[in-house]
């Protein structure tokens, strides 16, 4: 069996805390791609998680008082609930805590040092454990803080297992130039590209300060170090080592997504052991950018983590989904703030969609007691640029397959804007004073068709409003059986169906 499955991942996260809205933005942008290609027909598989080991974690527990297990099991929860409630549709979560995960890695480490790809040394230099990461002397800022965190690093002496990073150095500038689309967006590759090309030091693989982590098989007293266990955690979870016709359906990944602060891991380290070991590479590693909050990275270090529930409360589960995909370039940095928010969902949701659903359903109700009539009135240029409308919102769709959610949403937003100027221009309250009969079928029929349209494109992003504007349409197909590119097609409403005026898609926001 070959590869026939379109695989997606997102970073495993650290259960060192709860989640924030920066963990929440790389799982949203994942869950609408996952979305997206599913419309599309593609069979996916999208994976999350979490990654319990390591000198972070080990630390958050002590703190606790807790053994890391107990730690990890009493935080997992907290991320499982964030999934619900941003209704993230991933098809597995691996714990790297799991047998399936932990013998795996075991196996594929071995498969290393039995190559002569690991030998032993001491490592003396800095670590940060915020990061679970070394860095070199030069990199630190003003000499001792971690380039990312902007705090102290740690300083380490110990002997432990070294990989053989600088050997595979050849072989990845030459998979960053013959695959441009290794690294996205192209900022970054160049940014890896440089690093690389600057020369790699080989780097510790295991750790022996600490035990939380996967034994070394070959030596006692050493565990591996965390992200040569997390970053394994993609193919693992595929079936790796254990299910060979599951793992060649999925493997390459088509996506890892990640924030740019882990792109080394994902760019160098993971491409290398994976080269190393006979594994393809993924196709692409997308490294977007951060939330700021205030000008800030939002983490558990500054006092600016923002829960997504308290978001989801006041804004609904649609705006929260829509507002971080539309307001910010993917692989930019972007500040969060609750005024754009309010904005965004003031003006882009409850004015531009909600009305015009509200209205088209209305007239529906009031003019043709809720059925919606056969198109008999001629078509003319209103209904020419709509079409238009149309077109812009389904072709600009396909920048999702580039990770550019804003583009596509401002083009799927041609076409909310272009219904709304559509009613200006035919005017439906005029054609039924006039008893213009024929005309005003036409109207509506072509507004409620674009409704249908409108809530098939936008079920990736707001799945539940999509849910329950096609539920006011009254069509028989589920909406989960819709596939592009036919249910974006005009004219796939069947006329005579009922409409409902229901309950507002986006109510006005509470004070
Ligand atoms: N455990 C590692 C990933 C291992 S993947 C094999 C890790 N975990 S993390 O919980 O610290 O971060 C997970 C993801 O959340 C990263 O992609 C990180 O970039 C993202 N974010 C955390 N804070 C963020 C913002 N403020 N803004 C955007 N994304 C941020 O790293």
């Amino acid at each position: 069996m070959g590869k026939d499955t379109y695989y997606l991942t997102t970073p495993i996260y650290y259960v060192n805390d709860v989640p924030h809205i920066g963990h929440a933005y790389t799982t949203v942008a994942a869950d609408v791609l996952a979305r997206w290609r599913r419309l599309n027909g593609d069979r996916v598989h999208f994976l999350t998680g979490t990654d319990e080991h390591g000198q972070k974690v080990a630390r958050a527990a002590e703190e606790r008082g807790m053994t890391p297990q107990q730690h990890c099991d009493d935080i997992l929860p907290r991320w499982k609930e964030m999934l619900g409630l941003l209704h993230i549709s991933n098809d597995d979560f691996i714990r790297t805590t799991e047998d399936r995960h932990e013998a795996r890695v075991q196996e594929f480490m071995q498969r290393l040092y039995d190559q002569g790809d690991l030998y032993k040394s001491t490592y003396v230099g800095p670590y940060c454990v915020r990061c679970e990461g070394y860095y070199a002397e030069a990199e630190l800022l003003e000499g001792e803080l971690c380039p990312i965190h902007r705090q102290p690093v740690e300083r380490l002496e110990q002997e432990n297992w070294f990989f053989r990073l600088s050997k595979y150095a050849p072989a990845l500038l030459d998979l960053y130039d013959a695959h441009p689309g290794f690294v996205q967006p192209d900022v970054r590759r160049n940014e890896v590209r440089a690093f690389v090309e600057a020369g790699l030091e080989d780097i510790s693989a295991t750790r022996t300060e600490f035990s939380w982590g996967v034994p070394c098989p070959w030596d006692d007293g050493h565990i591996f170090y965390v992200w040569f266990d997390a970053l394994l955690n993609y193919i693992t979870a595929a079936g790796y080592g254990a299910d060979e016709e599951a793992f060649s359906r999925r493997w390459p990944a088509d996506v890892h997504l990640i924030g740019k602060d882990i792109l080394r891991f994902h760019a160098v380290y993971w491409p290398a052991m994976l080269i190393a070991a006979g594994v393809e590479v993924p196709h692409q590693v997308y490294a977007h950018g951060f939330l700021l909050v205030g000008g800030e990275k939002m983490g558990k270090s500054n006092a600016t983590g923002i829960r997504p529930s308290e978001l989801v409360e006041h804004f609904g589960i649609d705006c929260y989904r829509y507002y971080f995909l539309r307001e910010i370039s993917f692989g930019q940095d972007g500040t969060f703030s609750w005024e754009s928010m309010e904005e965004r969902y003031t003006t882009d949701l409850a004015n531009d969609l909600g009305n015009l659903v509200n209205r088209v359903l209305n007239m529906v109700g009031s003019y043709r007691d809720g059925v919606v009539p056969a198109p008999t009135g001629a078509a003319g240029d209103a209904e020419a640029q709509l079409s238009r409308d149309r077109e812009t919102a389904l072709a600009g769709l396909a920048a999702f397959d580039r990770l550019a959610f804003k583009k596509g949403l401002e083009d799927l937003w041609q076409l909310v804007g272009g219904v709304n100027r559509y009613v200006e221009a035919r005017q439906p309250w005029a054609l039924n004073k006039q008893g213009a009969d024929d005309d005003l079928d036409r109207v509506l029929y072509e507004c409620v068709d674009a409704l249908r349209v409108i809530a098939v494109l936008t079920s990736p992003v707001m799945p539940d409003m999509a849910q329950s504007l096609w539920a006011k349409l009254g069509l028989d197909e589920a909406l989960e059986d819709q596939r592009l590119p036919e249910a974006g097609e005009p004219g796939g409403l069947v006329p005579g169906v009922r409409t409902e005026r229901g309950q507002v898609l986006f109510p006005k926001l509470e004070e």
